[in-house]
């Protein structure tokens, strides 16, 4: 039983300046989101590629998907949400029942190697119930109190940088675990005093929430999320070094 993956595409990629949704913006002639979903195809673990797309962009995103022929690989998409987690929710629904094993990977990294996506998923196949790729952190990091824009913030506290890493995707799970904490998030918000949660940004953030088991294993340089206009400069040049 092959792994499945979904691919949240239906952020609007406002850091990165006006235009098109972030997914749908081109690295070497080609949209982020094919390059992301063809590093996903690549993979011998992976079997079926969801994607979420913006909603009412399904058919636009599906032909466009077609029209770059990838490895022969199932690949489907979906509406996706308002939010990250949202649009992840709604591609996990569309994954057939008996998979068991599947990776979240965001279209914004469009450069993560196949090796990346196969020591995540053979991570998952080992036993794991959440894999994440990491990598050590070059800056040193600090707490602060946040201020209005503008104003000094105070420092609290440098964390000990040995002890951080920067987390990318694609990340894994059981799918069971993912199923479960999207389900308990979902609840959580419809509860009243949503506002006392702190904010979840990745999916592995879900399962350590509910008191799940996360593990890491080495991330990849290559694998950096294009989210401002500098890395897309970035990995224009990382594309151009491999096609040398
Ligand atoms: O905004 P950020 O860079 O964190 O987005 C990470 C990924 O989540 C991107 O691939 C983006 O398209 C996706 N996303 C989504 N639905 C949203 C917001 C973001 O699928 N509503």
């Amino acid at each position: 039983q092959l792994a499945a993956a979904v691919v949240p595409a239906a952020g609007r990629g406002e850091r990165l300046g006006p235009g098109a949704p972030k997914a749908l913006r081109e690295l070497g002639g080609v949209p982020l989101l094919v390059h992301a979903v063809r590093a996903l195809a690549r993979s011998r673990a992976i079997g079926l590629v969801v994607v979420a797309a913006p909603a009412g962009g399904e058919a636009e995103v599906a032909a466009l998907l077609d029209s770059h022929g990838l490895d022969g690989k199932d690949v489907r998409v979906v509406a996706g949400g308002a939010t990250r987690q949202e649009s992840v929710r709604l591609g996990l629904a569309a994954i057939p029942a008996d998979v068991e094993v599947v990776l979240v990977h965001d279209a914004a990294r469009p450069l993560v190697p196949v090796e990346v996506v196969d020591a995540v998923a053979a991570a998952v196949r080992a036993g794991a119930e959440a894999v994440v790729p990491a990598v050590p952190l070059a800056d040193t990091v600090k707490r602060v109190e946040p201020q209005p824009a503008g104003r000094p913030e105070p420092v609290l506290d440098t964390p000990d940088r040995a002890t951080l890493r920067a987390v990318q995707t694609p990340q894994g799970f059981r799918r069971d675990t993912l199923h479960e904490v999207h389900l308990k998030a979902l609840a959580e918000e419809s509860a009243p005093e949503p506002d006392a949660l702190p904010p979840v940004t990745d999916d592995a953030g879900l399962v350590e929430r509910y008191g799940g088991r996360v593990v890491v294993v080495p991330g990849h340089e290559e694998a950096f999320k294009v989210t401002r206009p500098l890395d897309l400069v970035l990995a224009e040049a990382v594309l151009a070094r491999r096609r040398a």
